[in-house]
């Protein structure tokens, strides 16, 4: 594996392996790597020619300064476990590198009404910085196909939408979510939480499961109440926001049968340390 850390080298060394008749995977991270990343990294080695994973935390996509101080960072551990992974390239840029210009959004991307609600409305700003971050990605590594996780569901709604619209010839493959044996959904932020707060966490996923359950005899109002209510009645936890979407859409629905597929999408505060998950209902 080599690593790069400039834009420069990265272009040269696309370049060489796209005129050799290449495929590329991307894996887009911010790294503090774990197993719900390399599941990502694992199935993109096996189906190309080459893998390049960025380790970059995007200070454009956070409207929380103090998250983006704190966002945990690992990265020799990360290049060891991508070496052993069996990536090709490791790129991992300075912020410098990035945005020579300043770490600014400069362009609006439409991403469409996927973008706006949930943690479009809780985090304004974050998924435009999210596209401004993939879409250069995009550009530099020109992959034949990119990676996410549906841990972040609604992000690879986003992205679809971001690809389309900016005209971008790559295939988006999504991968299910990783869990702790404990049910809890695997994230870097997890690395924040202290030993008490840890404990409490997988009570989110069993929520989730207990509504999955509970909605099979029980309409959609009645199900999002009881989820936030499991939640809640822990100390140490706080529902930001649960709502129950069509996943394609991401809009909410009223009755069950108004979509072929249904998603409940969860924040919850452990601490100060925000946590999203997911679950497919329908
Ligand atoms: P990050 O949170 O580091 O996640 C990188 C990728 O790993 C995302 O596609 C995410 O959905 C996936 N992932 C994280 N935890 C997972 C889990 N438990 N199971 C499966 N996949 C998981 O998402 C970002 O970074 C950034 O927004 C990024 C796309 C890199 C742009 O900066």
């Amino acid at each position: 594996m080599i690593i790069i850390k400039t834009v420069s080298e990265l272009e040269a060394y696309v370049g060489r392996e796209r005129n050799n008749g290449r495929s590329i995977g991307l894996v887009p991270t911010m790294g503090a790597l774990h197993a719900g990343h390399l599941s990502l990294v694992e199935r993109a080695v096996k189906e190309n020619d080459d893998v390049i994973v960025s380790v970059f935390v995007n200070p454009t996509q956070f409207n929380n300064p103090t998250d983006l101080a704190t966002y945990p960072r690992t990265e020799e551990e990360d290049c060891r476990l991508l070496a052993k992974a069996g990536v090709s390239v490791a790129f991992v840029p300075t912020v410098e590198e990035m945005y020579p210009s300043g770490a600014v959004r400069v362009k609006e991307f439409r991403l469409g009404t996927a973008a706006e609600v949930m943690e479009g409305k809780f985090r304004p700003g974050h998924f435009q910085g999210v596209a401004q971050i993939v879409c250069r990605l995009f550009e530099l590594c020109r992959p034949t196909r990119a990676y996410f996780g549906e841990k972040d569901f609604q992000q690879i709604a986003v992205i679809r939408n971001m690809v389309e619209s900016e005209g971008i010839d790559v295939d988006i493959v999504s991968c299910p979510i990783k869990r702790a044996d404990d049910g809890l959904a695997l994230s870097s932020r997890n690395a924040l939480l202290t030993p008490e707060q840890r404990a409490i966490a997988p009570e989110i996923y069993k929520a989730l499961k207990t509504g999955v359950e509970y909605s099979k005899d029980h309409g959609v109002k009645e199900t999002h109440d009881k989820v936030v209510a499991l939640v809640d009645a822990n100390d140490g936890l706080q529902t930001e926001y649960f709502e129950i979407v069509d996943a394609r859409t991401l809009l909410p629905v009223e009755e069950w049968e108004e979509s072929p597929e249904v998603v409940g999408c969860i924040t919850v505060f452990c601490g100060k340390v925000r946590l999203i998950d997911n679950i497919k209902f329908r």
